[in-house]
Protein backbone atom coordinates (compact mmCIF):
# COMPACT_ATOMS: atom_id res chain seq x y z
CA UNK A 1 0.00 0.00 0.00
CA UNK A 2 1.27 3.55 -0.94
CA UNK A 3 0.63 6.22 1.37
CA UNK A 4 0.80 9.29 -0.89
CA UNK A 5 -0.54 12.58 -1.34
CA UNK A 6 -1.06 14.71 -4.26
CA UNK A 7 -1.51 18.53 -3.65
CA UNK A 8 -1.91 20.67 -6.78
CA UNK A 9 -2.07 24.16 -6.66
CA UNK A 10 -3.29 27.20 -8.13
CA UNK A 11 0.03 29.10 -8.22
CA UNK A 12 3.80 29.16 -6.46
CA UNK A 13 2.21 31.71 -3.64
CA UNK A 14 -0.11 29.04 -2.52
CA UNK A 15 2.15 26.09 -3.16
CA UNK A 16 4.86 27.86 -0.94
CA UNK A 17 2.24 28.59 1.67
CA UNK A 18 1.45 25.17 2.08
CA UNK A 19 4.73 23.48 1.91
CA UNK A 20 5.76 25.89 4.55
CA UNK A 21 2.76 24.89 6.79
CA UNK A 22 3.57 21.26 6.01
CA UNK A 23 7.28 21.80 7.03
CA UNK A 24 6.43 23.51 10.06
CA UNK A 25 3.64 20.73 11.05
CA UNK A 26 6.08 18.19 10.48
CA UNK A 27 8.89 19.60 12.72
CA UNK A 28 6.19 20.49 15.45
CA UNK A 29 4.84 16.52 15.97
CA UNK A 30 8.68 15.68 15.57
CA UNK A 31 10.03 17.84 17.70
CA UNK A 32 7.11 16.94 20.46
CA UNK A 33 7.49 13.38 19.91
CA UNK A 34 11.40 13.45 20.28
CA UNK A 35 12.92 16.28 20.70
CA UNK A 36 14.20 17.27 17.31
CA UNK A 37 13.52 17.34 13.94
CA UNK A 38 15.97 15.95 11.24
CA UNK A 39 15.82 17.30 8.16
CA UNK A 40 17.44 16.93 4.18
CA UNK A 41 17.15 19.64 1.67
CA UNK A 42 18.15 19.26 -1.93
CA UNK A 43 18.65 22.19 -3.94
CA UNK A 44 17.21 23.80 -7.07
CA UNK A 45 14.17 25.75 -6.45
CA UNK A 46 12.53 23.97 -3.69
CA UNK A 47 14.99 26.71 -1.14
CA UNK A 48 13.31 29.75 -2.82
CA UNK A 49 9.58 27.50 -2.69
CA UNK A 50 10.78 27.30 1.50
CA UNK A 51 11.31 31.11 1.59
CA UNK A 52 8.00 31.46 3.78
CA UNK A 53 10.09 29.47 6.50
CA UNK A 54 11.62 32.71 7.27
CA UNK A 55 8.44 35.16 7.52
CA UNK A 56 6.29 35.59 10.11
CA UNK A 57 4.45 33.45 11.44
CA UNK A 58 7.00 30.62 11.31
CA UNK A 59 10.16 32.50 12.32
CA UNK A 60 8.60 32.98 15.51
CA UNK A 61 6.75 29.50 15.69
CA UNK A 62 9.03 27.13 14.37
CA UNK A 63 11.89 25.85 17.20
CA UNK A 64 14.74 26.06 15.11
CA UNK A 65 17.21 24.85 17.80
CA UNK A 66 15.61 21.75 17.60
CA UNK A 67 16.70 21.30 14.04
CA UNK A 68 18.91 18.97 12.48
CA UNK A 69 19.41 19.76 8.76
CA UNK A 70 21.12 17.15 6.29
CA UNK A 71 21.58 17.21 2.06
CA UNK A 72 19.69 14.38 0.56
CA UNK A 73 21.97 15.06 -2.08
CA UNK A 74 25.36 17.80 -2.45
CA UNK A 75 27.46 18.71 -5.40
CA UNK A 76 31.10 18.28 -5.12
CA UNK A 77 32.36 21.72 -4.80
CA UNK A 78 33.86 24.03 -2.13
CA UNK A 79 30.51 25.11 0.37
CA UNK A 80 31.27 28.83 -0.78
CA UNK A 81 31.09 27.74 -4.59
CA UNK A 82 28.02 29.27 -6.38
CA UNK A 83 26.92 25.68 -7.25
CA UNK A 84 26.70 24.25 -3.64
CA UNK A 85 23.32 22.60 -2.28
CA UNK A 86 24.76 24.07 0.99
CA UNK A 87 25.18 27.92 0.06
CA UNK A 88 21.76 28.30 -2.03
CA UNK A 89 20.45 27.04 1.58
CA UNK A 90 22.62 29.05 3.59
CA UNK A 91 22.06 32.32 1.80
CA UNK A 92 18.48 31.82 0.74
CA UNK A 93 17.06 30.35 4.11
CA UNK A 94 19.68 28.84 7.55
CA UNK A 95 21.16 32.36 7.49
CA UNK A 96 17.44 33.66 8.32
CA UNK A 97 16.51 32.28 11.57
CA UNK A 98 18.19 30.80 14.28
CA UNK A 99 19.42 27.41 13.49
CA UNK A 100 22.36 26.03 15.60
CA UNK A 101 25.11 25.98 13.23
CA UNK A 102 26.90 22.87 14.57
CA UNK A 103 23.53 21.09 13.53
CA UNK A 104 23.95 21.97 10.45
CA UNK A 105 25.72 18.73 8.61
CA UNK A 106 26.86 20.10 5.30
CA UNK A 107 29.65 17.58 3.35
CA UNK A 108 33.58 17.88 3.56
CA UNK A 109 34.38 19.77 0.90
CA UNK A 110 38.13 18.94 1.31
CA UNK A 111 38.42 15.66 -0.24
CA UNK A 112 37.54 13.59 -3.46
CA UNK A 113 33.70 12.48 -4.09
CA UNK A 114 34.50 9.24 -3.11
CA UNK A 115 35.94 10.51 0.37
CA UNK A 116 33.26 12.66 1.07
CA UNK A 117 30.43 9.68 0.77
CA UNK A 118 32.26 8.22 3.46
CA UNK A 119 32.59 10.96 5.56
CA UNK A 120 28.95 12.21 5.27
CA UNK A 121 27.77 8.70 6.25
CA UNK A 122 30.02 8.55 8.71
CA UNK A 123 28.54 11.38 10.38
CA UNK A 124 24.54 10.11 9.98
CA UNK A 125 26.08 6.46 11.64
CA UNK A 126 27.32 8.40 14.39
CA UNK A 127 23.89 10.52 14.92
CA UNK A 128 22.00 7.04 14.61
CA UNK A 129 23.70 6.13 17.46
CA UNK A 130 23.35 8.85 19.51
CA UNK A 131 19.67 8.59 18.67
CA UNK A 132 19.41 12.27 17.28
CA UNK A 133 18.36 10.28 14.05
CA UNK A 134 16.01 7.39 14.17
CA UNK A 135 16.20 4.08 12.98
CA UNK A 136 13.67 2.49 10.69
CA UNK A 137 12.06 -0.48 12.03
CA UNK A 138 12.05 -2.21 8.68
CA UNK A 139 15.95 -1.98 7.79
CA UNK A 140 19.05 -0.88 9.39
CA UNK A 141 18.49 2.63 7.59
CA UNK A 142 18.54 5.75 9.41
CA UNK A 143 14.70 7.10 9.64
CA UNK A 144 14.69 11.29 8.67
CA UNK A 145 11.84 12.80 9.63
CA UNK A 146 11.51 14.27 6.30
CA UNK A 147 13.72 14.25 3.43
CA UNK A 148 12.78 17.14 0.43
CA UNK A 149 13.46 16.66 -3.24
CA UNK A 150 13.41 18.31 -6.14
CA UNK A 151 13.15 16.77 -9.02
CA UNK A 152 14.40 17.20 -12.69
CA UNK A 153 12.65 17.08 -16.04
CA UNK A 154 14.39 13.36 -16.58
CA UNK A 155 12.92 12.70 -13.29
CA UNK A 156 15.66 12.60 -10.79
CA UNK A 157 15.91 12.96 -7.26
CA UNK A 158 18.67 13.70 -5.09
CA UNK A 159 21.55 12.91 -7.35
CA UNK A 160 19.73 9.50 -8.56
CA UNK A 161 19.46 9.83 -12.62
CA UNK A 162 17.68 7.76 -14.94
CA UNK A 163 19.47 4.19 -15.54
CA UNK A 164 22.21 5.15 -13.53
CA UNK A 165 23.75 2.31 -10.91
CA UNK A 166 23.62 4.28 -7.88
CA UNK A 167 19.67 3.61 -7.88
CA UNK A 168 20.70 0.16 -7.65
CA UNK A 169 23.13 0.68 -4.40
CA UNK A 170 21.27 -1.26 -1.78
CA UNK A 171 23.96 -1.20 1.27
CA UNK A 172 25.51 2.46 1.03
CA UNK A 173 23.64 5.03 2.95
CA UNK A 174 25.70 7.62 0.91
CA UNK A 175 26.92 7.23 -2.43
CA UNK A 176 29.33 9.21 -4.78
CA UNK A 177 28.50 9.55 -8.54
CA UNK A 178 31.22 11.57 -11.15
CA UNK A 179 29.42 11.23 -13.85
CA UNK A 180 26.10 13.34 -13.59
CA UNK A 181 24.39 13.76 -16.31
CA UNK A 182 23.72 17.60 -15.30
CA UNK A 183 27.09 19.51 -14.45
CA UNK A 184 28.53 19.67 -12.05
CA UNK A 185 29.22 15.60 -12.91
CA UNK A 186 30.63 15.29 -8.88
CA UNK A 187 27.73 14.59 -6.50
CA UNK A 188 26.78 12.65 -3.38
CA UNK A 189 23.59 11.63 -2.63
CA UNK A 190 21.00 9.67 -0.11
CA UNK A 191 20.37 6.14 -1.61
CA UNK A 192 17.13 5.18 -2.35
CA UNK A 193 16.98 2.71 0.76
CA UNK A 194 17.65 5.66 2.70
CA UNK A 195 14.98 7.95 1.17
CA UNK A 196 12.31 4.80 1.47
CA UNK A 197 12.96 4.72 4.96
CA UNK A 198 12.20 8.10 5.93
CA UNK A 199 8.94 9.16 7.94
CA UNK A 200 8.21 11.95 5.60
CA UNK A 201 9.71 12.34 1.99
CA UNK A 202 7.92 15.33 -0.35
CA UNK A 203 9.11 15.56 -3.81
CA UNK A 204 8.52 19.49 -5.02
CA UNK A 205 7.84 19.78 -9.20
CA UNK A 206 6.49 22.43 -10.73
CA UNK A 207 6.36 24.22 -14.35
CA UNK A 208 5.48 22.48 -17.56
CA UNK A 209 8.42 21.52 -17.94
CA UNK A 210 8.16 18.85 -15.14
CA UNK A 211 4.95 17.68 -16.55
CA UNK A 212 5.89 14.37 -18.35
CA UNK A 213 7.73 13.14 -15.74
CA UNK A 214 5.49 13.84 -13.01
CA UNK A 215 3.09 11.92 -14.79
CA UNK A 216 5.60 8.98 -15.61
CA UNK A 217 6.59 8.80 -11.57
CA UNK A 218 3.23 9.39 -10.42
CA UNK A 219 0.49 7.24 -12.70
CA UNK A 220 0.43 3.67 -13.56
CA UNK A 221 2.08 3.90 -16.63
CA UNK A 222 1.19 -0.08 -16.96
CA UNK A 223 5.28 -1.21 -17.26
CA UNK A 224 6.47 -3.18 -14.51
CA UNK A 225 9.13 -0.69 -13.20
CA UNK A 226 8.44 3.03 -13.06
CA UNK A 227 10.58 4.48 -15.64
CA UNK A 228 11.69 7.23 -13.48
CA UNK A 229 13.91 7.36 -10.02
CA UNK A 230 10.98 9.82 -8.95
CA UNK A 231 8.53 7.47 -9.48
CA UNK A 232 10.66 4.46 -7.17
CA UNK A 233 10.74 7.23 -4.24
CA UNK A 234 8.29 6.17 -1.61
CA UNK A 235 8.59 5.43 1.60
CA UNK A 236 7.72 2.06 2.82
CA UNK A 237 5.93 3.38 6.10
CA UNK A 238 6.01 6.70 5.58
CA UNK A 239 4.06 9.05 3.70
CA UNK A 240 5.05 10.66 0.77
CA UNK A 241 3.57 14.05 -0.37
CA UNK A 242 3.88 15.76 -3.99
CA UNK A 243 3.90 19.55 -3.85
CA UNK A 244 2.71 20.28 -7.79
CA UNK A 245 1.20 23.23 -9.67
CA UNK A 246 -1.23 23.13 -12.35
CA UNK A 247 1.27 22.96 -14.98
CA UNK A 248 3.50 19.86 -13.66
CA UNK A 249 0.51 18.23 -12.81
CA UNK A 250 -0.88 19.06 -16.57
CA UNK A 251 -0.33 15.67 -17.95
CA UNK A 252 -1.60 13.26 -15.01
CA UNK A 253 -4.01 11.05 -15.85
CA UNK A 254 -7.93 12.28 -15.36
CA UNK A 255 -6.70 15.75 -15.33
C1 LIG B 1 21.07 19.56 -8.73
C2 LIG B 1 19.73 20.13 -8.41
C3 LIG B 1 18.63 19.22 -8.89
C4 LIG B 1 17.29 19.82 -8.64
C5 LIG B 1 16.30 19.35 -9.67
C6 LIG B 1 15.08 20.22 -9.68
O1 LIG B 1 21.72 19.08 -7.82
O2 LIG B 1 21.44 19.61 -9.91
O3 LIG B 1 19.65 20.39 -7.06
O4 LIG B 1 18.73 17.92 -8.38
O5 LIG B 1 16.79 19.55 -7.36
O6 LIG B 1 16.92 19.37 -10.93
O7 LIG B 1 15.48 21.54 -9.79
P1 LIG B 1 14.45 22.71 -10.01
O8 LIG B 1 13.39 22.54 -8.99
O9 LIG B 1 15.25 23.97 -9.85
O10 LIG B 1 13.95 22.52 -11.40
Amino acid sequence: HKDRELRVHESLDELSTDLADYIAELSEASVKERGVFTIALSGGSLIGLMGKLCEAPYNKTVDWAKWYIFWADERVVAKNHADSNYKLAKDRLLSKVPIIPSHVHSINDTVSAEEAADDYEFVIRQLVKSRVISVSDISDCPKFDLILLGMGPDGHVASLFPNHSALEEKDEWVTFITDSPKPPPERITFTLPVINSASNVAIVATGDSKAEAVHLAVDDVGSDSPSVPAGVAQPLKGKLVWFLDKASASKLEGS
